[in-house]
């Protein structure tokens, strides 16, 4: 049965996906600082106060200052494999059943680290994590405030490893960079099998028109954050009729200004598949059921529509949908045990 009122605990047990998880924006400050020792790196800071002090941010440009630098501790396929695994710990715990996470070679190939550096680590642990009780899958974001041909080049790396990667999106600065820079090197992604998704962060210089582009111009079959689209209802029309997902973060959005919440029930309301995910957990101090139990404390909301937003999660992931099906069935079963 239902709960009267939704609580953390019942939020947590919850069967759900996350698909908006950047793997490195999972690296907990205790980890930062024993990769920094292992790797001889100097961070500039010496604990983990003086690392969470840092961690102020009013803006996409200001957290993406603070999250880039931080990545030259991980140097070895070792760092990359313990990352993600500490991450898929952190999953279980949450009752996250399946992942896919996002990574961004261009930020570790940019200083000098070999994509199959990264690669071997992250997918190391994707072929483990089964056993932790957590399915996950790779999704390659290439850094939009890089250039078109870099993220072609990057495509290219890719390509051995196409079995190992299940999607390409798109992440990083996206003022002045939009999806339609990358138009060329996305059809391409599609034509190698590449599921598609992509950033429209909340509140961007042309949010909207960003939107259509990804939506219309690219055909993405997912939007990462998203929220503004409700400013064009002809658009949130298209995306309920398509069945195209929305990955929304509610915490993180709340340090750049608003969780945007109203937007994300809207949407819900209105029948389109939105989720709720963690984005850079580590940062924002804030795993997947943390943000859904936010979202459940700072605007009103039914324990259905917290069971709809989990049933969303496996609906709109890239599973098949044999495996869709089966975690489904978890939740109406963890429903029907409460
Ligand atoms: N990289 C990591 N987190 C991001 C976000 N929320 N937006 C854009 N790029 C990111
Ligand atoms: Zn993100």
């Amino acid at each position: 049965m239902l709960p009267t009122t939704i609580t953390h605990d019942f939020v947590k047990g919850l069967p759900k996906a996350e698909l908006h998880l950047h793997l490195e924006g999972t690296l907990e400050p205790e980890l930062k600082l024993a990769l920094a020792q292992r790797n001889r790196i100097d961070i500039g800071q010496g604990t983990i106060e003086e690392i969470k002090r840092s961690y102020r941010f009013d803006s996409l440009s200001s957290f993406l200052q603070v999250y880039y630098p931080a990545m030259n501790v991980l140097q070895q396929e070792e760092d990359f494999y313990q990352l993600a695994m500490a991450y898929l710990h952190k999953a279980r715990e949450h009752n996250v059943r399946y992942v896919e996470l996002f990574f961004d070679p261009q930020a570790h190939t940019s200083r000098g680290i070999a994509f199959a550096t990264v690669i071997d680590g992250y997918h190391r642990a994707v072929r483990e994590s089964p056993a932790l009780g957590v399915e996950s899958a790779l999704v390659m974001c290439f850094l939009r405030d890089m250039s078109a041909q870099s993220a072609a080049d990057t495509l290219e790396q890719a390509l051995p490893y196409r079995e190992q990667i299940l999607g390409i999106g798109l992440d990083s600065d996206e003022n002045g960079n939009p999806p339609g820079k990358f138009k060329e090197v996305f059809e391409k992604a599609r034509q190698a099998g590449f599921h598609l998704t992509m950033h429209c962060d909340i509140d961007q210089h042309n949010s909207i028109g960003n939107i259509r582009q990804a939506l219309l111009d690219i055909q993405v079959d997912r939007l990462d954050h998203g929220t503004n689209i409700v400013e064009d209802q002809e658009l949130v029309a298209y995306v309920r009729d398509k069945g195209i997902g929305l990955t929304c973060c509610p915490v993180s959005n709340g340090f750049v200004g608003d969780m945007k919440g109203n937007e994300i029930l809207q949407l819900l309301r209105a029948g389109v598949k939105v989720t709720v995910n963690s984005d850079d957990p580590a940062y924002f101090q804030s795993y997947v059921s943390d943000d859904m139990f936010a979202l459940a404390q700072s605007y009103s909301m039914t324990p259905a529509e917290m069971v709809q937003l989990a049933r969303n999660s496996f609906e709109v992931s890239w599973l098949p949908a044999d495996r869709k099906a089966a975690y489904l069935r978890q939740i109406t079963d963890y429903v029907d045990a409460w």
